[in-house]
């Protein structure tokens, strides 16, 4: 089977890659000429770990293009992965994918043949079944059915682990125009990610539902422990992480995303959760849950400031270590560092900021507030106290002679990367959520 992926964007690239590695004959698409030039001379389009090398290794049977006729005729699937965009009500606009099916779908009323059509961008509930399946048999003058298949198949993947998420997933979730459609896609993951994958097949708006469901239970389980860590602040004798990890240990509930830390960023879980919450207020529902979480993940970057308030001496430098949303990406979209950087600029502080690969996108949003560090260790020797946002493994690396004559007098280890007692008096360890190392006064709750 031949297949076109349209859209070579973070996801859309590595799909391309990982594809061609399973030896499927791939042609790419987009609007943005440089990254078709990319692709064709086998260059990454976008900076991802594993990208470069497996584009170099499988370039045989990778090509782009912009000629639409090309790729769709050439071709037997096509594989959508364009932006849909929240709007101001916190919705996806579906815009790029109908555009994409106005184009996909001139070439198929053209085009003898069965041709399977795989929306992998995420959608509101309704739409794939609704306008984007509209919008393809108007182009195509087609119906989906025997001889036109339309799947929805969402990634779930996190930057900077694309292809590993992309070889190694969770779960696989195909929503089906019908039982051909879905059987030829669960076909390609059995040979792409093994024959045990785990497969959910339904229809399409089951899938729409699943998709944003999954980003909101795990972000209420991240906001959950955001918020035992907000309690363990003022508690005294409280550790969160102690609480936490005991409470992952009963199997209803598990460890995975139960991390106290900082707020969720990054192009997925936020407005994934807005999302669901417009859903259920579309519907005349109420998605509490979702609402709640997203309250308490929007205050995570002020309880960070406040406490870089209580220990900054004044006229002081904030060294914030971490931009990108997540490790291992320069991708900054709802980053808990960019907005804890501003937050505390705009109070008056001197912020110096420092990340392995985010530093070039944070500078044209922090450019004016913040100085760049070429290293984190520059960042801590001109620091008062330092934050570290982004669990970057480098972080970890933070040693005792690095403040030991000067720099930093507190760091704030927001992922618990450091060994405290390593560093002696010279430099105090904060962990929020543990209220010992905090500066705030401590409560207790018990009767008397
Ligand atoms: N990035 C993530 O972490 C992630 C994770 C899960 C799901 N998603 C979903 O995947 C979708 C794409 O995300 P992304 O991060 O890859 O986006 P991206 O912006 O990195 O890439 C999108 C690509 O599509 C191209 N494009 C736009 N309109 C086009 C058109 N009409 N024809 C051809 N190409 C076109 C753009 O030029 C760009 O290269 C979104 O719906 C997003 O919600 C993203």
């Amino acid at each position: 089977m031949r297949v076109s992926v349209v859209g070579l964007g973070k996801l859309g690239s590595p799909i391309v890659a990982v594809l061609a590695s399973k030896g499927y004959d791939v042609i790419g698409i987009d609007t943005n000429p440089l990254f078709v030039e990319k692709m064709n001379s086998h260059v990454a389009p976008v900076e991802e770990p594993l990208l470069q090398e497996m584009l170099t290794e499988h370039r045989a049977r990778i090509s782009a293009t912009s000629d639409w006729a090309k790729a769709i005729a050439q071709t037997d699937m096509t594989t959508i992965i364009v932006p849909t965009p929240s709007g101001a009500d916190g919705g996806f606009r579906n815009d790029y994918v109908l555009a994409v099916m106005d184009e996909v779908g001139a070439v198929l009323a053209r085009k003898p043949g069965y041709h399977l059509v795989v929306v992998h961008s995420t959608t509101m509930p309704g739409s794939v079944g609704g306008p984007i399946r509209d919008r393809l048999e108007r182009a195509s003058g087609r119906k989906v059915g025997p001889d036109l298949g339309l799947c929805y198949n969402p990634e779930f993947i996190a930057l900077g682990e694309v292809i590993k998420g992309l070889l190694h997933p969770d779960f696989i979730l195909i929503g089906e125009s019908d039982r051909k459609a879905g059987d030829i896609l669960e076909g390609l993951y059995r040979k792409v990610v093994g024959v045990d994958a785990n497969i959910a097949r339904m229809n399409f708006v089951n899938a729409e539902l699943t998709k944003i469901s999954v980003n909101t239970y795990v972000t209420m389980k991240i906001s959950f422990a955001n918020m035992l860590g907000e309690i363990c602040d003022r508690l005294e004798g409280a550790d969160v992480s102690v609480v936490a990890d005991a409470i992952g240990r009963d199997s209803r509930i598990g460890k995975k995303y139960l991390k106290p830390a900082v707020g969720y960023g990054g192009p997925c879980f936020p407005r994934d959760t807005i999302a669901f919450g417009r859903v259920a207020h579309l519907l005349g529902g109420k998605a509490d849950l979702a609402l709640s979480t997203d309250a308490i993940n929007r205050r995570q970057v002020m309880r960070l400031a406040d406490t870089v308030r209580e220990l900054l001496p004044g006229g002081g430098t904030v060294a914030i270590l971490g931009l990108s949303y997540k490790p291992h990406t320069p991708v900054i979209e709802e980053s808990q560092g960019v907005m804890l950087a501003k937050a505390l600029a705009d109070a008056g502080m001197h912020v110096v900021a420092h990340d392995p690969m985010a530093a070039k996108p944070a500078e044209s949003v922090l450019g004016k507030v913040a100085r760049f560090a070429a290293t984190a260790r520059d960042a801590i020797a001109q620091a008062d106290v330092a934050v570290i946002i982004t669990p970057w493994p480098e972080y970890a690396a933070i040693a005792p002679e690095w403040v030991a004559q000067d720099g930093a007098r507190f760091i704030i280890d927001c992922w618990r990367q450091l060994e405290p007692a390593l560093f002696g008096d010279q430099c105090k360890i904060i962990r929020p959520g543990h209220q010992e190392t905090l500066p705030s006064a401590a409560g207790r709750v018990a009767a008397e």
